[in-house]
């Protein structure tokens, strides 16, 4: 079967299969006009980039590396702002450093970021006081006020993103690699906010020991000026391949390799509702080289699964596939293991994520959807926990969250109630972390590191005895 899907492959052959969550625009003639332009528009990433990150995660694959992957739920156009773009880069950073200090494994860092905009929805329309609506799918589709006129699909939306993605780019990559990215600076990541919280605290104490680190370094002689490892550093952005239209119009055959890239990003997701394997979405993303993410939720069965990986990674090549678990703190324990079981019986290389936010969405007293911090850190728990289990990697986690000193979702080290969500409640869809959330997380997976390398040196003791 994978053989016959092979065979017909080219970038817009997804037009022929059934699509979910697409939008429908009332001028399909404009549509198209804007992905010809789109088309003769710089890629935002290079296929080179691209191979390089499904290197780093073939390391991940193979349990030297960590993936970390995180950002908005949805970037939206009215909160571009600089210092935006600034604050989830650190906090990124933050993490990072958290993880590969006390994880002691190099981190491999990749944004929801420069693009991530489309929304896949439950409900199709929205109603208020009795009106009801289209849903909002995203800026780069229609806008998020509640009025017939904003829910209108616009096309010419598709260029405001892909500009807004071309500048983000630009500025992450200044970042990355033009000095802020410095491993001397790490004191000055702490933003101001989390500096007095636990996490802050604990990060504090982390950077004293790495700056000491790198002074003793510099004493020997390994200067940031011949190892640019402490200057720099790679950062990658991603998001979910949604709207396919835009995807194949940013879709390039790389010169080097004369493959397809899908330039929009180094690396693209399929959506928890959107991987039908006769689909639209599926179709697409198999034909692009770029590595790939898949959500996995609860409704996954294992066969379906396995017929899914075959048909995204036919040549079982570490790196091509992240497999992105979102289950739900409730229900890791069951489902979790048997998709794990299934994936390593068949000897699959992909690399095991964690999404401990989009299963673990509730509605708060106040009205708000948000997400229990503690059943965040309850499935990540878990899913460290059966990794260990099953003598697995725990390859990665993949987050929502900002920079910002947001309320949306509840506890955490400065116990957000639900009274509180409507202090500082932003984002244009799912509830994020708040950057002293985010820290605290890293805090725990750095934790799980450590006794999953713990868990690995023992094995040998044990077998040898
Ligand atoms: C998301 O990552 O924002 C999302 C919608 O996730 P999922 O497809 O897992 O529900
Ligand atoms: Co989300």
């Amino acid at each position: 079967m994978a053989e016959a899907m092979s065979k017909s492959w080219n970038p817009a052959s997804w037009r022929s299969k059934p699509i979910k969550q697409s939008p429908v625009y009332p001028d399909p003639a404009a549509v198209t006009a804007v992905e010809t332009r789109l088309k003769s528009y710089p890629p935002l990433v290079f296929a080179g980039e691209a191979r390089n990150l499904k290197a780093a995660l073939g390391q991940v694959a193979e349990g030297k590396a960590f993936l970390l992957q995180g950002g908005d739920c949805a970037e939206s156009f009215a909160e571009f702002h600089p210092d935006k773009i600034r604050d989830t880069f650190r906090v990124l950073l933050q993490m990072a450093v958290v993880l590969t200090f006390a994880g002691a494994l190099p981190v491999v860092k990749v944004g929801r970021i420069a693009g991530q905009f489309a929304k896949p929805r439950t409900e199709d329309n929205e109603t208020i006081d009795g009106v009801t609506l289209p849903s909002y799918r995203g800026d780069n589709i229609n806008a998020i006020g509640f009025d017939a006129a904003s829910r209108i699909p616009d096309p010419e939306r598709l260029m405001q993103a892909y500009l807004q993605s071309a500048s983000t780019l630009n500025l992450l990559r200044a970042f990355a690699t033009g000095g802020y990215a410095d491993l001397h600076n790490v004191h000055r990541w702490n933003l101001g906010f989390i500096g007095g919280s636990p996490s802050g605290e604990r990060y504090r104490a982390l950077s004293d020991r790495i700056s000491e680190s790198l002074a003793f370094m510099e004493a020997c002689g390994i200067t940031p000026e011949l190892v640019p490892q402490l200057r720099t550093t790679d950062f990658y952005t991603s998001h979910e391949a949604l709207l396919l239209g835009y995807e194949q119009a940013m879709t390039r055959v790389d010169s080097t390799s004369g493959e397809w890239y899908d330039t929009s990003a180094h690396m693209l997701w399929i959506g928890d509702r959107t991987r039908q394997l006769d689909g639209a979405h599926v179709e697409f993303m198999r034909g692009v080289k770029n590595p790939i993410g898949l959500k996995c939720g609860p409704s996954l069965a294992e066969d379906d699964l396995l017929r899914l990986i075959e048909a995204l990674d036919p040549e079982n090549q570490p790196g091509r596939l992240t497999l992105i678990v979102r289950f739900g703190s409730d229900k890791v324990g069951e489902k979790f293991p048997k998709l794990l079981r299934a994936v390593t019986r068949e000897g699959r290389k992909v690399v095991w994520s964690c999404d401990p936010m989009h299963g673990n969405t509730i509605k708060s007293s106040t009205g708000y959807k948000t997400r229990p911090f503690d059943r965040v850190m309850k499935e990540v728990r878990a899913f460290f926990d059966v990794h260990r289990a099953e003598g697995t990697h725990a390859g990665g986690v993949h987050v929502e969250m900002t920079g910002q000193n947001v309320t949306e979702c509840i506890g955490g080290a400065q116990a957000i109630t639900d009274e509180d969500l409507s202090d500082r409640y932003h984002t244009h869809c799912d509830p994020r972390l708040n950057a002293s959330q985010a820290l605290e997380l890293a805090f725990l997976i750095a934790e799980g590191l450590r006794s999953e390398r713990q868990g690995a040196s023992q094995t040998p003791l044990v077998a040898n005895a």
